[in-house]
C-alpha cells in the first residue's frame, strides 16, 4: 500500500504519542492501585487492632447491643468506620459475621467460607453482594479469632475514576498531537511539494527537440544548505544549471554543423552547376568523341544531376531544421495532388496512378513548394520503390484535419528499414543501386515538412500494402 509522507509522520508520530501515553497510564494506574491498597492495608490494621482492643476490655458488651450482636461488638468500638466487616471465629467455626452499618448498628451478614484462611496479613476476600473486603485477622486473649475488614469499593471507584481521567487526557491529546502534527508536518514537506513541481515543470519540457531551453528552478527559499530540503532543492537547482549548459553547448554545435551544412550545399551548387552546364556544352559542342568519352560525360551529367539533388535535399533539411519561415499561404491541396500524380505518371506510366479527391476544397496554410515537394518525393517513392504494373493511389480525406494518403500495393518497406524509415539516409538495400538512385533524404524531408506545418506523417507497410498518411491542420474557410 502506497502512504504519503506526510500520513506516514503523522500516524506514526500519533501512534508513538499513544504508546507512550498508555505506558504511563498503566504504570501510573499500578502505582496508585499499590499505593491504594496500602493505605487501605494500614486501616484495616488499624481496625483490627481497635478490634482485638476492645474484645480484651471487660466492658465489652454494652447493655443495649442485642445478645446476637454481642459477638461482633467490637466493631463498635469507637473509631471504626462505618462498612467495617468483623467476624468472630471461635475453634475454626465463624460464630457470627457482621457490618457495622450505621451509628452502633450492625447487621449480620453470611460469611465466606474462605474467612478462616484469613492472617494477620491483610488479604482480599469476596462478601457477596457487599463486594470485595481487604481483611486481616488477630486472636483475642481469650482465644477466638476476630477478622476485622474494609471494603475495596473506595480503591475501585478511585482507579475507576483514574482511568476515565487518563484515558480522557490521552484521547484529547491525540487529537491535539494528530491536528498539530498535520500542520506541522504539512508545512514541513510543503517545500517538497514545490521541487517535485519544480521537476514536473522541467520533464515537461520538450528537450528531445535540441533547442536550448530555459528551465525552471526551485525557489530560493527552498535552497538553503542548513535543512535536509534545501539541500535536495539546491543539488536540483545546480543540476538542472548543468542541464541548461549542456543543452545550449549542444545546441550552439548543432546550430554551427547546420550552419556548415547549409553553407556547404548553398556553396556547391554553382560548382555543379558549372559542371552539369560545362557536361552538357561538351556533349552538344559538335566535336566529335569516341564511345568512351560520350559515355564518360553522360556519367559526369547524371552524377552531377544526382549531386545536385542530394545538395538541394541537404540545404533544405538544414534550413527546416534551422526553423527558417515557410512560405505559407491558404492553399488547395487538390490541385497540387493532381499536378504531383500527373508528374508521376508522367515518368512512371506502366504503373496505374489513381486519385480520390474529396467534394469540398482541401484547404490548409501550406507553402505550395515544399507540399509538392512532399507528394512528389512520396510518389516518386511508390513509383521506384515498386515494379511496373504497381497501383498508387492517392487520396484526400477530409474530417478536423485534412489528411492525404499515397498508398500502393507494391512490395512493401523493408523490415529493418521501417523503423527508421523518416531517419536521414535511411534507404532500403535495394536503393543503392544507382539505378534508383535515391540518397534515403526523401522521408526524411517528407516529415521535416510536414511537422514544420504542424502536422504529423504516419506509415504502415506489409508487402501489397503500403499506406503514407500526412495529417495536417485544416483551415476552415
Ligand atoms: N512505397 C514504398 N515501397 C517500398 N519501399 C519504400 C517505399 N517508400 C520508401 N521505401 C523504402 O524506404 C527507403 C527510404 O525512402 P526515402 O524516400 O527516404 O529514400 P530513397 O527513396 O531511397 O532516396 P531519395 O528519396 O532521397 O531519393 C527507401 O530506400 C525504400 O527502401
Ligand atoms: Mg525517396
Amino acid at each position: 500500500m502506497t502512504v504519503s509522507l506526510e500520513t506516514k509522520l503523522v500516524v506514526s508520530s500519533i501512534a508513538l504519542l499513544a504508546a507512550v501515553s498508555a505506558v504511563i497510564a498503566t504504570a501510573t494506574t499500578l502505582l496508585f492501585h499499590d499505593f491504594l491498597i496500602d493505605r487501605l492495608d494500614s486501616q484495616v490494621t488499624s481496625a483490627a487492632h481497635r478490634s482485638t482492643s476492645a474484645a480484651a476490655q471487660p466492658g465489652d458488651t454494652p447493655g443495649s447491643t442485642p445478645p446476637q450482636a454481642r459477638e461482633v461488638s467490637f466493631l463498635l468500638s469507637p473509631g471504626q468506620a462505618e462498612g467495617t466487616f468483623g467476624a468472630r471465629i471461635r475453634e475454626g467455626v465463624v460464630r457470627r459475621a457482621a457490618v457495622l452499618t450505621g451509628i452502633a448498628t450492625v447487621s449480620e451478614v453470611a460469611a465466606p467460607p474462605s474467612l478462616a484462611t484469613v492472617t494477620r496479613e491483610p488479604v482480599t476476600v469476596g462478601l457477596g453482594p457487599l463486594g470485595d473486603y481487604r481483611m486481616a485477622a488477630a486472636r483475642t486473649p481469650d482465644g477466638d479469632l476476630l477478622v476485622t475488614g474494609l471494603p475495596l469499593a473506595g480503591v475501585t471507584s478511585m482507579l475507576t475514576r483514574l482511568v476515565i481521567v487518563e484515558a480522557a487526557v490521552t484521547l484529547a491529546g491525540v487529537a491535539l498531537m494528530a491536528a498539530a502534527c498535520t500542520v506541522l508536518v504539512r508545512r514541513a514537506v510543503r517545500p517538497l511539494g514545490r521541487l517535485a513541481a519544480t521537476a514536473a515543470r522541467v520533464s515537461e519540457l520538450p528537450l528531445a527537440n535540441g533547442h536550448a531551453v530555459r528551465l525552471a528552478r526551485v525557489p530560493e527559499a527552498d535552497t538553503d544548505p542548513r535543512t535536509e530540503v534545501g539541500q535536495v532543492g539546491g543539488a536540483l537547482n545546480r543540476m538542472l544549471g548543468h542541464v541548461e549548459t549542456a543543452f545550449a553547448v549542444r545546441h550552439e554545435s548543432e546550430t554551427r554543423l547546420r550552419r556548415f551544412i547549409a553553407d556547404a550545399s548553398h556553396e556547391l551548387r554553382t560548382p555543379l552547376a558549372s559542371i552539369v552546364g560545362y557536361a552538357e556544352l561538351t556533349r552538344r559542342g559538335g566535336e566529335r568523341h569516341g564511345p568512351q568519352t560520350t559515355h564518360a560525360l553522360g556519367r559526369i551529367r547524371s552524377e552531377a544531376g544526382r549531386m545536385t539533388t542530394l545538395v538541394e535535399d541537404l540545404l533544405l533539411l538544414a534550413r527546416l531544421d534551422a526553423g527558417r519561415p515557410l512560405d505559407l499561404v491558404e492553399l488547395d491541396l487538390s490541385p497540387l495532388v493532381v499536378n504531383a500524380v500527373s508528374d508521376a505518371y508522367a515518368a512512371a506510366p506502366r504503373h496505374r496512378w489513381l486519385i480520390n479527391l474529396p467534394d469540398q476544397p482541401a484547404v490548409v496554410l501550406g507553402d505550395a513548394d515544399r507540399l509538392h515537394q512532399v507528394m512528389s518525393n512520396l510518389l516518386a517513392n511508390a513509383r521506384t520503390h515498386t515494379p511496373p504494373g504497381t497501383t498508387v493511389t492517392a487520396t484526400i480525406r477530409l474530417g478536423e484535419r485534412v489528411c492525404v494518403e499515397v498508398a500502393d500495393d507494391g512490395p512493401g518497406i523493408p523490415a529493418h528499414v521501417l523503423p527508421q524509415v523518416f531517419g536521414r539516409f535511411a534507404r532500403g538495400d535495394g536503393s543503392r543501386s544507382r539505378l534508383a538512385g535515391g540518397s534515403g533524404l526523401g522521408l526524411a524531408i517528407v516529415s521535416a515538412v510536414t511537422a514544420a506545418h504542424g502536422g504529423r506523417v504516419d506509415v504502415r507497410s506489409v508487402p501489397g500494402d503500403t499506406v503514407f498518411t500526412l495529417d495536417l491542420p485544416q483551415v476552415v474557410r
